[in-house]
């Protein structure tokens, strides 16, 4: 881990630098407006219904706190691009207690919120946090960040059942748990541990905002958990491809859990899952390409290999070169990634419209486990008006 030492968090350009014209969803499809010989093609383009939250406008300007009370914690980049680090100085749980009609409980809910969208993904060593104070934060979290008053905790599908025989809020682990309900992404087929990059819950309405884990259980080495910046893989597109990305929608689906269901014989939770939106047992939704942050303002390529299954309106063949070319970027540009190697109790929180992440399954015979929640936030959207890129606002390389 980096050594702690105070640092400033640059001033957010509000100014609209990129100014990209939306495309149109939901044009006519090859298929549709072509000859009858012309849709028998192969691998005719898919189309939805246009996604109405690809023009939508956020309801406040972007901009961060004007408090600086977290100026008092040692702090300190990770990286340019990704990552920022407390010291055990900083105990959550003193912000989660102070009285509630305590103004500055909010601002510094505010600045903890707007530090961990602007760095993507912020490290709290050594927590005291029971798995209810984690939760409290989380929630609180959201709301401090303008999340839709109706968010709240998401409940994972596969969740596992308490004693009151309702859905649990939160804990993972490698361990294997009752009936096969441990949330696992890994690809049976592939060696590659980024085919195990996500963004939590994507598949869902209204994906996560806030994810935090406080990790209990460790092996003595491994199952570290890289993270990687959406800002920065936003920022290394071409304008060009940028444009055209940005007018278009990508289907995320979920439907792993289900298969997951039915091999282990169990029933999944149908909802609603921390939003009125997220319910039923599709698990798939359709999400803009790039997204912008509802906290920040900045944009954020909004696909990953574990969830997105096909981008809307292209063919399968052009679909899949193009994710798989947004994939590389994800996996290949180190220069967008921070490795965070855990030690007991260590809390990490990152925004999932900010960040992907993966967990490193390079260990054998030992128990990694921990405390996770998430918080629910918006129906994600992209605003090309008022978002920018992270690099264009900044002056950064990424
Ligand atoms: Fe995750």
């Amino acid at each position: 881990m980096a050594t702690a030492t105070t640092t400033t968090v640059p001033p957010f350009a509000a100014k609209e630098t990129l100014s990209l014209p939306l495309k149109a969803e939901g044009a006519p499809s090859h298929a549709q407006s072509a000859s009858a010989a012309a849709a028998a093609l192969p691998t005719p383009p898919l189309t939805r219904p246009s996604s109405p939250s690809l023009s939508r406008k956020p309801s406040k300007p972007y901009a961060r706190p004007s408090t600086h009370h977290l100026d008092e914690y040692r702090h300190a980049e990770l990286t340019p691009a990704i990552g920022l680090q407390f010291t055990r100085e900083l105990q959550v749980r003193d912000v989660l207690r102070m009285p509630e009609d305590d103004p500055k409980r909010e601002e510094m809910l505010k600045e903890l919120a707007y530090l961990i969208s602007f760095h993507g993904v912020c490290v709290f060593p050594a927590q005291d946090l029971t798995p209810d104070e984690l939760s409290s934060l989380a929630l609180a979290l959201g709301k401090a960040s303008g999340a839709p008053p109706d968010s709240s905790l998401h409940i994972h599908p596969t969740a596992e059942l308490g004693e009151n025989g309702r859905p649990t809020v939160g804990a993972i682990s490698n361990v294997a748990g009752a009936m096969g309900r441990q949330i696992n992404f890994k690809d049976e087929r592939s060696e590659l541990a980024s085919q195990g990059i996500h963004s939590d819950i994507s598949f869902e309405q209204r994906p996560a905002r806030y994810s935090a884990l406080r990790m209990t259980t460790l092996p003595p080495t491994g199952g570290d958990t890289m993270f990687y910046s959406s800002y920065a893989h936003a920022s290394m597109l071409s304008p060009a491809m940028f444009s055209m990305l940005s007018s278009l929608s990508a289907i995320h689906s979920g439907r792993v859990f289900r298969d997951q269901a039915r091999r282990f014989g169990f029933d999944l939770h149908l909802g609603p899952r921390g939003a009125p939106e997220n319910v039923g047992d599709d698990f798939e939704a359709v999400h803009p390409v790039i997204r912008t942050n509802a906290v920040t303002g900045f944009h954020a390529l909004n696909v990953n290999p574990t969830f997105t299954e096909r981008i809307v309106g292209l063919t399968f063949d052009e679909s899949r070169a193009i994710l798989d070319y947004l994939y590389k970027v994800q996996a290949q540009a180190h220069d967008a990634q921070v490795r965070i190697r855990w030690e007991k109790d260590t809390l990490c929180i990152w925004d999932n419209a900010a960040v992907l992440h993966a967990a490193t399954f390079d260990f054998k015979g030992h128990e990694r486990s921990g405390d996770r929640t998430v918080c629910v936030g918006e129906k994600p959207y992209f605003d090309a008006e008022n978002g920018t890129t992270r690099k264009e606002a900044l002056g950064s390389v990424v």
